[in-house]
């Protein structure tokens, strides 16, 4: 029990997820986790995020690792810990909307091999968009989180964010996330958001930031003096920078106060010693690059996430038009703008971003449109919280005519179709949601999968051949 006047903060540890995804692609395996949780177990973290975002598809597609094996594992090595996954509402872990029963079964299934908490957020903040998985977890006695996904515009006021939180709550969200992606949150700006929701509602608020704009750490603390109830931090080697703040600096700056969490800062500093040789070879390699670790205050002025911001680079080097940044750059506001103004987050920070490129590097706006744009101009996405251009709708999408619904109330279910097709690779339950996601990754992963199994069976036959020779 907290003494009297206490309110210790929780802290949920990213490093084995946002921190990785934010600072070297994702790409963290599995083997690297492990040796470490032990000792992560022992320090008392509210939770420990681990699982979904991108690490799915990146585990699927880039490490050759079955996803579900490495929550199962997670699982057997936390034993006093929640352990926390990040889930794209109805577009489960992938970029597309699913139908529900896929959502009910993925959720279903994550929760079954290990998970507690589930974040449930929509990119275009579209709460029809969560409500199936919010349900879906509940029904299992899953803990599930609502993120309002944070962002700037004139749309964006207090009574948005206050009525959303509301409609979260009486959906049936056991808390509340502040899920500012951009790290576009700045420090007073928390204290009235934070101040504005604990006076809405009644469950725990956790805020969940980036450095990248260098305000993070400021934001943490002005949210928790407002009665923030949770912030999310990582171990301090994968801290910074497009990741979030260090979990070492936090614990130490609440020490001796009433938000005093009481973790061992030795035992932290022990969890740090492992990570750090991973950082150095990451830095080595080139996988972590100096350039996502300083403070970069365009992100303010264009509020364009980290991620993106190294998305639109990519990009525009694969085109040979590096020189066009800037004017990209400045693309991006009039492109979201015409798509009603949604937050930019996986995955209308790709649709935006890809068509902000296209309007600038084909030299005239909308001359060339992505099927992605096209969907999103047609409500396939859900509603934006500002209506489209109409100009820009008609010459994106002709005179088709934009759903209103629900979107997946428009999609037939589809987990026995998926199943037959692909149950010549099924080796357990979860098979089928990996195909669902990411039919072509999955099915790569399943044939490098049965090939190593067959030299495993072959190594086995020759060993047991020698010892009793026919
Ligand atoms: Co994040």
């Amino acid at each position: 029990m907290a003494e009297q006047g206490k309110k210790p903060i929780k802290i949920t540890e990213t490093v084995l997820r946002d921190a990785h995804q934010s600072l070297i692609a994702t790409r963290m395996t599995t083997e690297q986790m492990l040796p470490i949780v032990d000792k992560m177990d022992k320090v008392g973290y509210h939770a420990v995020e681990c699982w979904g975002g991108a690490t799915f598809d990146a585990s699927l597609r880039f490490l050759k690792e079955d996803p579900w094996e490495r929550l199962r594992k997670l699982r057997a090595g936390f034993k006093n810990t929640k352990l926390q996954m990040l889930f794209r509402g109805q577009n489960i872990l992938g970029y597309n909307h699913y139908a529900d029963d896929v959502v009910e079964y993925f959720v279903q299934k994550s929760l079954a091999n290990g998970i507690d908490i589930i974040r449930i957020f929509d990119c275009l903040n579209d709460v029809r968009n969560l409500e199936t998985a919010v349900n879906a977890a509940n029904k299992e006695n899953g803990h599930a989180q609502v993120a309002l996904s944070y962002t700037l515009g004139d749309a964006y006021t207090m009574n948005y964010w206050r009525d959303m939180a509301k409609k979260i709550e009486s959906m049936g969200a056991k808390s509340l996330c502040i899920k500012d992606m951009a790290g576009l949150l700045t420090p007073y700006k928390a204290t009235e958001l934070v101040t504005t929701l604990k006076k809405a509602v009644k469950i725990p608020i956790d805020l969940h930031t980036h450095y990248t704009s260098g305000v993070a750490s400021m934001t943490y603390m002005k949210a928790v003096e407002a009665g923030c109830d949770i912030i999310d931090t990582a171990m301090s080697p994968f801290a910074m920078g497009t990741s979030q703040p260090a979990t070492e600096v936090l614990v130490e700056t609440f020490r001796g106060t009433k938000y005093d969490c009481g973790y061992d800062q030795k035992l932290l500093a022990e969890i740090a010693e492992y990570f750090r040789p991973i950082r150095e070879d990451c830095l080595k390699s080139g996988l972590m690059n100096t350039k996502v670790l300083g403070v970069n205050i365009k992100t303010l002025m264009y509020q364009v996430p980290g991620g993106m911001l190294s998305n639109l680079v990519s990009q525009l080097n694969d085109m040979h038009a590096e020189d066009k940044f800037e004017q990209v750059l400045e693309e991006v506001p009039r492109v979201r703008k015409d798509f009603g103004e949604p937050p930019l987050v996986t995955p209308s920070s790709q649709i935006v971003g890809t068509q902000a490129v296209l309007n600038v590097v084909t030299g005239e706006r909308y001359k060339m449109v992505t099927k992605e744009s096209k969907k999103l101009l047609s409500g396939e996405f859900g509603q934006t919280v500002k209506p489209f251009n109409k100009e820009v709708q008609k010459k994106c999408i002709g005179d088709a005519k934009p759903i209103t619904c629900r979107p997946a109330d428009l999609i037939e279910p589809q987990l026995a179709k998926i199943e037959e097709e692909m149950k010549q690779w099924k080796q357990q339950d979860e098979d089928v949601l990996s195909y669902a996601l990411f039919p072509q990754v999955a099915t790569e992963f399943f044939k490098y999968r049965q090939a190593q199994q067959t030299k495993v069976d072959q190594s086995i036959a020759d060993t047991e051949n020698k010892a009793y020779p026919v």
